[in-house]
């Protein structure tokens, strides 16, 4: 018996990362699952949909922009229609945007960032809240950032957003309570690819030299040594985290905040990120 069962989930931005971990955990507790993501749908198919299916799981894939709200409408629509109701809605999807600094940034970079990592958890949680206020139950998740609690320098947008996920969070928890529906967020640490690419931007913004191989051959180690985890460098000096909080601990946390294990906790914004502690 899964944690899940019976229960239809909405992940979005499954394609790799947090998320894929996300949806093919969802799947596998029991829940049907509609994911999306920009990429063309037999792409999402081909990498993560057969997957959840070949282990006995029910999927369904969109090729969804999420800060677009005609392609959001129609997302959720088509998961009512093919499962009949929304139970829980994970809002993964965020994207680094721009390593730059302010006075070196356009409005249009700035923005971007803002649409997709803001927008689509307002045009998300809007078209799932209807059914959920209906049947009064639900969960929504929310994916901020160790950095949604602390700047990250040359990273304005990114910041801002996180912060401002964690601000969405805590306010559509208050409203949503009284129809018991639970609004979390999730602070998660890293994962290979996604670091890679940032690491890169920082370096060249820096004017900075940037070898890949030893990126990836010391990416755990780089972690700590880098003091990617600032409050938890005890941890790391003692020895504790060998080994970086990525996608598995996220994802676990998001079943934890998915099932009914955490029926009376609302508007937390809780760090899967290997030891930070604010
Ligand atoms: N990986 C990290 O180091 C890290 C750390 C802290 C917080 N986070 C947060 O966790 C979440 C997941 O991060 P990740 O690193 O797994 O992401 P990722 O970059 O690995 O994957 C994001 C996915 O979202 C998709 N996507 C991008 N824009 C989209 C859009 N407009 N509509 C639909 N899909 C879109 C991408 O194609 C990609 O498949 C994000 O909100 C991120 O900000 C990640």
């Amino acid at each position: 018996m899964g944690k899940l069962d019976g229960k239809v989930a909405i992940v979005t931005g499954a394609a790799r990362g947090h998320s894929e971990a996300v949806a093919k955990l969802f799947a596998k507790e029991g829940a049907a699952v509609s994911i999306c993501d920009v990429v063309p749908v037999e792409v999402l198919e081909e990498q993560v949909g057969s997957k959840i299916r070949e282990a006995g799981g029910q999927v369904v894939c969109f090729q969804t922009d999420v800060s677009n709200e005609d392609q959001v409408t129609a997302m959720v629509e088509e998961t009512l229609r093919q499962f009949g109701t929304v139970d829980i809605l994970a809002n993964v999807v965020g994207i680094a945007g721009p390593t730059k600094d302010v006075w070196d940034m356009s409005l249009s970079e700035w923005k971007q960032t803002l649409d997709v990592n803001l927008d689509s958890l307002f045009l998300c949680s809007k078209a799932v809240l209807p059914v959920m206020i209906e049947k009064r139950y639900g969960k929504i998740i929310n994916f901020s950032s160790p950095t949604g609690k602390q700047p990250l320098s040359h990273r304005a947008p990114y910041a801002t957003s996180k912060m401002g996920v964690i601000g969405f969070t805590r306010t559509l928890a208050a409203d949503v309570g009284q129809y018991n529906i639970n609004v979390n967020a999730i602070c998660p640490g890293q994962h290979e690819e996604r670091s890679l690419e940032l690491a890169r931007g920082r370096a060249e913004y820096l004017n900075k030299p940037f070898d890949e191989e030893d990126f990836r051959t010391r990416f755990m180690e780089r972690q700590h040594n880098e003091k990617a985890v600032l409050a938890g460098r005890w941890l790391a000096d003692e020895g504790f985290a060998e080994k970086g909080s990525g996608s598995e601990d996220a994802a676990s946390l998001a079943l934890f905040l998915a099932s009914d294990d955490s029926s009376s906790m609302t508007g937390q914004d809780i760090n899967t990120g290997g030891g930070v502690m604010w």
